[in-house]
């Protein structure tokens, strides 16, 4: 591709990928980042140098717009005086209005969405010989599973393996369906290799990645399957899997993560809300009563598992007496980390037909009443755990500080360990010394 390369030196012209939003965005990076270095271009060291900056977006909520489209606008200046440098706005935002975005932002040259990055090459080709076009590639592909790409991976001891892409859920409230695709899912001989490749490369754990893991299915294989057989791979230590769909964690998946050794003792389960009323006209597809029975369920055969979740707050019609249903579900549960959000409309989705009526000012008392709760929920747990042995898997050098470590514990708490760098990627053990009110503090016991 003699027009990738720059004509001084011929030196190959350089990348960098800005990425927002969910873990599959982040994974679609490192996708992107593989892809882009196999075609022959080089990472660079940060946005301010690279020829072709690639922003990957998430369109979820309308504030997680907005951040892009303000970003977009700083982003402007770095073609200034820099005519060949290429921007390109990829992800769920351009699948969603990449062309808006290219009539409104006339400095962005590329929108791409999550079903055409194998394109990227040939359009960022294209494109380097000039000429001011713009161009958009927003078809669906919902055969695209990427699945024989090699991502360029962060992180040495921990990689993400999409298993399925796409959701199939039409929860009301939410734009994922609309510019994810149809769900498909990866078969388990790739999955299996993919693994087995990452392992051989480093990685202690994988994090499987899809919008409901739980409904994975490829020909007679379904998602406990799945587990049992990568419990199978040599080398690997830890499996974790992000993220699933209440409705459809059934027994066998329960019980295949209380037998397979190396599936961790977390699950994030997103609730959404604790009424009925309000789950009904989201989609969810399950009640209160038969959440609260899973994580019983989950609790008895998993016991000490880490109860994750997200909760949504102010959907159309939500009641006074609703969101207390809500708040008195978490009360219950006692979850270990909730991500909360107030309900934000999105375009074309079923919710957005009924009216937004819960005012902002009570959508942020709500979003405030739960986040209160689940930081006394959370610090609670978290000074529980004091002084207490963990198995953890220090991940990378914590941003924080000297001579401390970033890592994990089974069961997903953060936690920030006093450790030589050579630490890094060995499962080990760790006693808990305190915590910062979200994350545990700790140090190796050997
Ligand atoms: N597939 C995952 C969630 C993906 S989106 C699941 O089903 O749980 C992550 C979270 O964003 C959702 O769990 C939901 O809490 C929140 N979310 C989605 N659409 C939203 C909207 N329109 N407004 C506010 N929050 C939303
Ligand atoms: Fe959105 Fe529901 Fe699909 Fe999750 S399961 S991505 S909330 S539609
Ligand atoms: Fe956002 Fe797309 Fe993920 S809309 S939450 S980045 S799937």
């Amino acid at each position: 591709m003699e027009n990738m390369k720059k004509e001084a030196g011929g030196q190959a012209r350089t990348f960098f990928v800005e990425t927002y939003g969910c873990q599959m965005n982040f994974s679609d990076s490192e996708l992107v980042e593989g892809l882009l270095s196999t075609a022959g271009l080089v990472p660079a060291g940060s946005l301010e140098e690279a020829d072709i900056v690639l922003v990957n977006t998430c369109g979820v909520r309308d504030h997680a717009e907005q951040r892009v489209i303000g970003r977009l606008g700083q982003l402007r200046a770095l073609k200034d005086g820099a005519p060949g440098k290429i921007l390109a706005v990829i992800g769920c935002m351009a699948q969603r209005i990449g062309e808006q975005i290219l009539e409104r932002a006339p400095w962005v040259d590329l929108a791409v969405g999550p079903d055409s990055y194998r394109r990227l090459p040939e359009l960022i080709a294209e494109l380097s010989l000039g000429g001011g076009v713009q161009l958009a590639q927003l078809e669906f592909d919902s055969a695209e599973t990427y699945a024989d790409l090699r991502p360029l991976r962060q992180d040495s001891a921990s990689a993400w393996v999409p298993i399925t892409r796409g959701c199939d859920n039409y929860c009301t409230y939410c734009i994922v369906p609309y510019v994810r695709g149809r769900e498909r899912s990866v078969d388990p001989d790739t999955v299996e290799a993919w693994v087995r490749r990452e392992v051989k490369t480093g990685a202690v754990e994988v994090v499987l990645l899809g919008q409901n893991v739980n409904s994975y299915r490829h020909g007679d294989m379904d998602f406990a399957g799945l587990l049992r057989r990568l419990q199978k791979v040599e080398g690997l230590a830890w499996i974790r899997f992000l993220t699933s769909h209440p409705r459809d964690l059934s027994d066998s998946i329960i019980r295949a993560m209380a037998e397979c050794s190396k599936v961790c003792e977390h699950l994030h389960l997103p609730v959404q809300s604790g009424s009925n009323r309000v789950l009904e006209r989201m989609n969810r597809g399950y009640s209160r009563e038969y959440y609260l029975e899973r994580v019983a369920f989950l609790r008895e055969a998993i016991p000490g598992i880490g109860l994750t979740t997200d909760v949504l707050v102010g959907f159309p019609g939500e009641t006074e007496e609703d969101f207390a249903q809500t708040v008195s579900l978490m009360e219950e549960v006692e979850f270990d980390y909730a991500f909360t959000f107030r309900y934000s409309p999105r375009p074309g989705t079923v919710a957005e037909r009924s009216e937004d009526d819960v005012p902002d000012r009570e959508k942020a008392r709500r979003l405030d009443t739960v986040i209160q709760l689940q930081r006394s929920q959370t610090r609670a747990t978290l000074d529980r755990l004091t002084g207490q042995v963990f198995e953890v898997l220090p991940i990378k050098e914590a941003k924080t500080g000297r001579g401390r470590l970033q890592g994990r514990t089974r069961t997903h708490f953060d936690i920030f360990i006093t450790a030589p760098v050579s630490a890094i990627g060995r499962v080990a053990k760790a006693r808990i010394t305190g915590n910062t009110g979200m994350n545990l503090l700790g140090e190796l016991t050997e």
